[in-house]
């Protein structure tokens, strides 16, 4: 029998308005979570956004004041979709009062904050899990099955790009984004940390990278830009593998577009995420590639809104992988499965913050830099 569980939530902006979504939309699950979101506390600052949101997604109360939030004792689940130096506070206070905690990514600015919202929500015993959404696009779901079954041997190289064009239009304002104090850093933690996450599932932990950063406007409303517009890095592995990942805000021509390929010595894969539920795959050294469709029965995701044989290989998209986010998580909130290995967890937030900061501190010294993860006890 599902139970209710109300759900305060930081931020309406573009993030937030998708997890209400998810939020709604997960209770029309075939495969109903075992607890409920009731949408009851939304907090923004902005009121046109926060009354957007709650109209449009049916949050009972709505307010400025995040505190508010976080201590409604009707709230037992809380979404932080607020900016990055809004991760910790909030997401520490939910966490205290016992409350289940999905954190947007990157879990923070830079690393030694997100090691301490890792390690003290560790300490409360609530669920956690940091939102890398890309754990839940189906295609990278199989991949990682693939790797992990040895199917395309022992993995040599990662390769990976993110690009987008959304810093290139003309007279954009400042924002959060580019104030390194709100952000940490620029497209590194904006969209290098996903790919960094998807790094660590289809290969393992980072050891070391060098990394250049470019500032393509170095001024945006009057303020000093001190981020970084784009960046490209090689990256080399605890297991000896090698790689390269690169991310930019100021691609020409590019909306969302990401790039992941792995090679092994027995294959090589390759997807796009313009095509999500694509992968392609290559058998052998002169196989070439083929395309398999990764939504078919057996997938986790087949059977989860519709039954198989009608999802059978129907694609699924962006906003429909926000939903199986929500829907993993409300699981392990109720106890009924873990967050990790399938989703991130704020360990796994913390470990990819510490490869963000060595890429910006390669950037800084133009020397290779090591990466060193701490352990909880630290
Ligand atoms: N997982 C993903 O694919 C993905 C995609 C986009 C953004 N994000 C992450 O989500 C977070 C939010 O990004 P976004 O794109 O939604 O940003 P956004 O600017 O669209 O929304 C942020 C909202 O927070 C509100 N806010 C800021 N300070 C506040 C405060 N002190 N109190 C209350 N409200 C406050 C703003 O008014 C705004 O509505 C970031 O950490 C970002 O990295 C993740």
């Amino acid at each position: 029998m599902a139970e209710p569980i109300g759900v305060g939530m930081l931020g309406a902006g573009f993030i937030g308005m998708i997890h209400s979504y998810a939020l709604r939309s997960v209770t029309l699950a075939k495969t109903r979570p075992p607890l409920l979101p009731e949408l009851v506390a939304l907090a923004d600052l902005n009121a046109g956004a926060r009354e957007r949101c709650a109209e449009r997604f049916g949050w009972s109360e709505t307010g400025d004041d995040w505190h508010a939030a976080v201590q409604d004792p009707r709230v037992g689940l809380f979404v932080n979709s607020a900016p990055n130096h809004l991760h910790l506070e909030p997401s520490l206070a939910a966490a205290r009062l016992g409350k289940h905690v999905l954190c947007e990514k990157p879990l923070a600015p830079d690393a030694g904050t997100a090691f301490q919202l890792w390690r003290e929500t560790a300490r409360t015993g609530v669920a956690h899990q940091c939102a890398f959404i890309f754990r839940f696009i189906p295609a990278l779901r199989l991949a990682r099955e693939i790797v992990q079954s040895g199917q395309i041997g022992e993995v040599l190289q990662f390769r990976s790009s993110y690009l987008m064009s959304t810093a290139l239009e003309p007279g954009q304002p400042m924002s959060w984004r580019f104030d390194r104090a709100v952000a940490g850093s620029g497209a590194i933690g904006d969209l290098g940390a996903h790919h960094i996450d998807q790094a660590r599932c289809l290969v393992g932990d980072i050891e070391a990278v060098s990394a250049l950063g470019k500032t393509q406007v170095p001024e945006r409303g009057g303020r000093r830009v001190e981020v970084d517009d784009a960046f490209v890095s090689i990256v080399r592995f605890r297991n000896g593998a090698i790689g390269s990942i690169e991310g930019s805000r100021i691609a020409c021509g590019y909306g969302h577009t990401g790039r992941i390929q792995v090679d092994g010595t027995k294959g090589s894969l390759k997807f796009d995420v313009e095509r999500l539920n694509e992968l392609d795959i290559a058998d052998g050294v002169n196989s070439g590639f083929r395309t398999i469709q990764a939504i078919r029965a057996g997938h986790p995701f087949a059977d989860f809104m519709f039954d198989a044989g009608i999802q059978g290989s129907h694609p699924i998209g962006w906003a429909e992988c926000f939903v199986h986010q929500m829907h993993h998580f409300l699981t392990a909130a109720a106890g009924q499965g873990s967050v990790a290995p399938l989703a991130g967890t704020f360990e796994d937030g913390y470990r990819a913050a510490e490869v963000c900061d060595a890429m910006v501190r390669s950037w800084r010294s133009g020397q290779l830099e090591a990466v060193r993860y701490r352990s909880i006890d630290d």
